[in-house]
């Protein structure tokens, strides 16, 4: 069986980072979910004007079309490198709207499930252990307090000199931590079957050397 970790939790917990940092050490392959989410928000906005009057049968019939490749540490939309853009604000409560449907999270299951190969996987988003990959080996539950998550967003703006303040960011990730967590398919939750590790007063390099070491003793 292919040996998989799952780290699942709110907008900006870390669990990118760690998730990545993860593979890495590990040399599995890696996979975002949440850019696949983004991907189908901004195709979707590319395709409608200003997301008005987008109904689910729209944004269902726009996956037929989404053309989606993760090469080299970049994102390609239909051709296009869109790694930068998909880190917008707006994209990301366009991802978190759209996810919200049913229909589109039954449709990107079998395209997640594929990125499971040998030597191993590792891969974060909001319903990887709980529905995507539940026989997953190690499975994790990562969060952080929203202002923790807030401060961690706005200095990764400010590395991709975004401009945005810490009171709107908060406000962003609480609208979404609601949106993700209340949603009827699939909302951001775990069991008993997760490791829950909240990690606000740990250093990165903590928080992986603990999942590491959870791995190893699963
Ligand atoms: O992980 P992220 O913040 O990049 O995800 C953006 C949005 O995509 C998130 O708010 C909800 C949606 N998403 C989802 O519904 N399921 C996933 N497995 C990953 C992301």
């Amino acid at each position: 069986m292919i040996p998989i970790i799952t780290i699942d939790g709110p907008a900006s917990s870390g669990k990118g980072t760690v998730a990545r940092l993860i593979a890495e050490h590990l040399g599995f392959h890696y996979l975002e979910s949440g850019a696949i989410y983004r991907a189908l928000g901004l195709w979707v906005h590319q395709h409608s004007t200003n997301n008005v009057n987008v109904t689910p049968d729209f944004v269902i019939q726009l996956i037929n079309s989404l053309d989606l490749k993760f090469i080299d540490g970049k994102v390609l939309l239909a051709g296009s490198d869109v790694t930068s853009e998909l880190r917008e604000e707006y994209v990301g409560m366009l991802a978190s709207k759209y996810g919200a449907i049913p229909e589109v999270r039954a449709r990107l299951l079998q395209f997640q499930r594929d990125f499971a190969k040998e030597p191993g996987l590792v891969t974060d988003g909001r319903d990887m252990g709980s529905v995507v990959f539940p026989e997953a080996n190690l499975k994790l539950f990562l969060t952080a307090s929203a202002e923790k998550r807030a401060e961690r967003r706005y200095k990764q703006l400010q590395q991709f000199d975004k401009s945005a303040t810490i009171a709107d960011i908060l406000q962003d990730i609480r609208a979404r931590d609601e949106q993700d967590s209340t949603r009827s398919t699939a909302p951001l939750t775990f069991d008993d079957s997760f490791k829950v590790l909240d990690n606000s007063e740990l250093t990165i390099e903590q928080t992986i050397d603990l999942i590491l070491d959870w791995y190893k003793s699963c």
